[in-house]
């Protein structure tokens, strides 16, 4: 049998959670601006964050990502990331499907994703769970096209909303 990589997370509490979180973001987050992590580890946003940690230290956490609920109908995924010595091992793939599942059971129908068009990795996890890509998405007149995917979990089908 395949050995397990990455256990359920057993944090003492939120303030280890946090920091946990913390040094994920910093060391393996991309260069993620500092008040970035700070907020996204905030007090407000820790009961968001989907986390897997290391199975010989359940406080360890190696991949991780929040939503944010930006309005009734609407989560975007945030601040995605996998610690670099357990990336291409399915840990971000997992991270995004249980957002994915808590979206569904909340009833949100809309979850959308910024990813950079150079980021080949999460492209690839959002395009494989379903997600479609708006090429030609603009933020600023004059600016180039972002590369942003959007993904619509219950698209109407014909004249009714199912
Ligand atoms: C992007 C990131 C989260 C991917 O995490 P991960 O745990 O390695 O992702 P997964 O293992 O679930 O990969 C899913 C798929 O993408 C592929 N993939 C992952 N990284 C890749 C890369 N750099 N280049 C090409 N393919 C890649 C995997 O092989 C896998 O494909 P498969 O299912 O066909 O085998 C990770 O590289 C990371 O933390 N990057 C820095 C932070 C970042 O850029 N976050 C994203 C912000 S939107």
């Amino acid at each position: 049998m395949a050995k397990k990589i990455g256990c359920k997370c057993n944090f003492k509490n939120n303030l280890q959670k946090s920091k946990s979180i913390n040094r994920l973001l910093e060391k393996h987050g991309n260069n993620l601006p500092p008040d970035v992590i700070l907020d996204a580890t905030s007090h407000k946003n820790l009961d968001k964050w989907e986390t897997i940690c290391d199975c010989n230290n359940r406080n360890k956490v190696i991949s991780g990502a929040r939503y944010h609920q930006t309005d009734w109908y609407l989560w975007s995924i945030k601040n995605l990331a996998t610690n670099k010595k357990y990336r291409k091992k399915g840990l971000g793939g997992d991270v995004v499907s249980r957002i994915m599942v808590k979206a569904e059971k909340n009833k949100i129908p809309v979850i959308v994703a910024d990813v950079d068009r150079s980021n080949v990795g999460s492209q690839r996890i959002f395009e494989k769970i379903g997600f479609k890509r708006v090429n030609k998405f603009c933020w600023k007149k004059g600016e180039e096209p972002a590369n942003i995917l959007h993904y619509v979990n219950y698209p109407p089908i014909g004249n009714k909303c199912i």
